[in-house]
């Protein structure tokens, strides 16, 4: 019995070293590396190259190293009986919350402007902003919005929030479904997008949204690349509807060089940093399902396949 590690970047040996620090008993593999496929039941997977979970044929579930599941949706030969994990962190999500923060700071203070204007060498003060000037609007409230929504709360943002279902978050108006979509959108002054991506939320800032925000309005996008139409954000942007946005994940990452993000004044990026999964915090989530498995005792943080998220 033991675990795979799928995964293309450079952190196999890390999450290795952190399962077996956790575990001295666990048996890991990379999976580039010699192992016996038929005693894998865990696949612990960042986007995996596409076909490699077929490999392993006593597979008894699937768990994402992070809190995104989309790529495992789009791998065509996804074992369809297998259930899915993913990570709730409090750690993830409180990485997500000072990304989401230090942007929201950086704008209201005008730091990227000024940082633009520095090397032009002007000089422009610009109106001077306040917390208690802007709503925040949130888009997603599940294991990372919520705590976004909390913090903003108690820094002093006037906070609302949108979802699928009813939510409750003292301090914050929190709007559900569709239907509330135009009312929480059209005092939105800042739009942080913090949706799973799912065939219903791909593509979902696009221009159409864009018109139902305030005007200046400033967009964040700390969920997927996909939720972006970019080329009508750039419309947006440029046409002055949009004051701006920050966007730390793409269609395609890394960025390509000839993409018009890079060179724009007014979108910042980084590079799919807004939180990133600590093994140290998430490890002992993953050795529990493990445990739990083995007893055929029920897995935490399942996904649900027809929700897609
Ligand atoms: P959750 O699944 O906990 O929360 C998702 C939220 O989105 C829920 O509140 C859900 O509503 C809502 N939602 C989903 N679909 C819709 C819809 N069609 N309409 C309205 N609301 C919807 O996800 P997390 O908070 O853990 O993570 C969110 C995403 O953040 C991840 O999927 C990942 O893509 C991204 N991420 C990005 C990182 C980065 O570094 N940039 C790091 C980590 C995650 P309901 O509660 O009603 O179901
Ligand atoms: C995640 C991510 O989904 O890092 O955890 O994007």
């Amino acid at each position: 019995m033991s675990i795979v590690i799928i995964r293309q970047d450079d952190k196999i040996e890390l999450w290795k070293e952190a399962l077996r620090a956790q575990d001295p008993k666990i048996e890991v593999y990379g999976y580039l590396e010699p192992h016996d496929k038929s005693a894998v039941e865990v696949a612990l997977v960042w986007k995996h190259p596409k076909g490699t979970l077929t490999d392993y044929p006593n597979l008894k579930y699937i768990a994402s190293s992070g809190a995104g599941v989309d790529f495992l949706f789009e791998d065509e030969s996804l074992p369809e009986d297998l259930p899915i994990t993913r990570v709730v962190d409090t750690m993830l999500a409180s990485d997500m919350s000072e990304y989401v923060i230090a942007t929201i700071f950086s704008y209201l203070k005008h730091l990227q402007t000024y940082r633009v204007d520095q090397f032009h060498k002007v000089w422009s003060p610009k109106p001077y902003y306040r917390i208690t000037d802007f709503t925040v609007g949130v888009m997603g409230l599940g294991a990372l919005g919520k705590v976004l929504a909390d913090d903003l709360v108690r820094i002093g943002f006037k906070t609302q929030g949108w979802a699928r279902s009813e939510k409750q978050i003292a301090g914050a108006v929190t709007f559900a479904g569709e239907h509330t979509f135009d009312e929480f959108l059209a005092t939105s002054q800042i739009l942080v997008c913090l949706l799973p991506l799912t065939d219903e939320t791909t593509g979902i800032l696009n221009t159409e949204l864009f018109n139902r925000l305030p005007k200046g309005a400033y967009v964040i996008n700390a969920a997927r690349g996909g939720h972006m139409v970019d080329a009508d954000l750039i419309a947006a942007v440029d046409n002055n509807h949009l004051s701006g946005a920050t966007l730390d994940v793409f269609h395609q990452e890394p960025l390509p060089e000839t993409h018009p993000f890079w060179a724009h004044e007014k979108i910042n990026i980084t590079p799919h940093y807004a939180s990133v999964s600590d093994t140290t915090s998430v490890v002992p989530q993953i050795l529990e399902n493990y445990y739990r498995s083995q007893k055929g005792a029920p897995l935490l943080h399942l996904v649900s396949k027809t929700k897609g998220y």
